[in-house]
């Protein structure tokens, strides 16, 4: 990552510490670590006759990097699209600060502060990088439709005030340089990362993302790694569902165990690492290289 990135406003260069300023205004978010932010009590989906999401309940605490990990087909993705309003729980309720978010649309869900990534990017390939990210920046402005029309001050303030933060928010994952690409013609690691930057641009208390590192090499890994700790050291709170047992067990303070739709196993990576029943459904079938077994 480079250390300064040119202001488009007025040409100075900008520097990481207000960088991180711009990407991270509410520090004071990070003050509370440890408090329950979002609940999860006894949430259950079903497709069909299929139980994708069995009675699950588990707390995400302020600041923490939570690891959401279990096999595939176990209801991770799942449990991401019931807490973002993409799927009705047919039973359980998901709260964020003591407020319910089932039941509330996608958007609302958005400006509550839950923002996420997709296990399949989900990104507009026409659209440069710079774009994309200002998108998410627009959940969270004022201007009505006749303001941006004729161009109020305050439509024009807000523009530029958007252009500033996408960049504060591609230079912190480290794309800046790639702005004004086509989102599309970007390599799928700077794909990967736009997708956080875009979530991050909605300003988000909890930010989930669904396999972020999914083919990516060892060193992209490492990076990703990096990367989340500064995420989450910027006052965020992370759900982090992730199949690389290396990469969960060094970036995660805690983890939550999920096997055919049910919580098996909660608790730090050395506890789930030994947990005799995460090994037999899980960390068992891994082979030795993964550091788990
Ligand atoms: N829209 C849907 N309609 C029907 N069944 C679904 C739907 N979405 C998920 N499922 C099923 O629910 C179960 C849980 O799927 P989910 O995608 O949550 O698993 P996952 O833990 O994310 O797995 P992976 O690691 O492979 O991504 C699976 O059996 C899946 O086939
Ligand atoms: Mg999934």
């Amino acid at each position: 990552m480079s250390t300064a990135i040119p202001d488009p406003a007025d040409g100075r260069t900008v520097t990481e510490q207000e960088i991180a300023d711009i990407v991270a205004p509410d520090r004071e978010i990070a003050v509370s670590v440890g408090e329950p932010l979002v609940v999860l009590d006894e949430l259950t989906v079903t497709f069909g006759g299929l139980t994708a999401l069995d009675h699950v309940s588990f707390e995400i605490r302020r600041g923490e990097i939570l690891g959401l990990i279990g096999p595939n087909g176990a209801g991770k993705t799942t449990c991401f699209n019931a807490m973002t309003g993409v799927y009705k729980p047919s039973h359980g309720t998901v709260t964020m600060e003591g407020a319910s978010l089932v039941g509330k649309k996608k958007h609302a869900i958005t400006r509550a502060g839950v923002a996420r990534t997709f296990q399949n990017i989900r990104l507009f390939g026409d659209m440069t990088a710079l774009e994309n990210v200002v998108v998410g920046l627009d959940a969270r402005h004022r201007t009505s439709v006749p303001g941006a029309i004729f161009r109020t001050p305050r439509h024009v303030r807000e523009e530029r005030e958007s252009i500033e933060r996408g960049m504060a928010l591609l230079e912190f994952v480290g794309i800046a340089g790639e702005a004004t690409s086509p989102s599309r013609s970007l390599s799928y690691g700077s794909q990967r990362r736009l997708e956080i930057a875009r979530a991050l641009a909605t300003e988000p208390k909890l930010l989930c993302l669904d396999e972020p590192a999914a083919g990516f090499n060892p060193a992209e890994k490492e990076e990703l790694m990096t990367l989340i700790r500064q995420i989450r050291d910027d006052g965020y709170t992370v759900l982090l569902i992730e199949h690389d047992m290396k990469l969960v067990m060094g970036v995660t303070d805690r983890i939550v165990v999920l096997e055919f739709g049910r919580k098996i196993a909660e608790g730090a990576p050395k506890q789930i690492q030994e947990d005799p029943a995460v090994i037999a459904a899980y960390l068992g079938v891994e082979d030795d290289d993964d550091g788990v077994a």
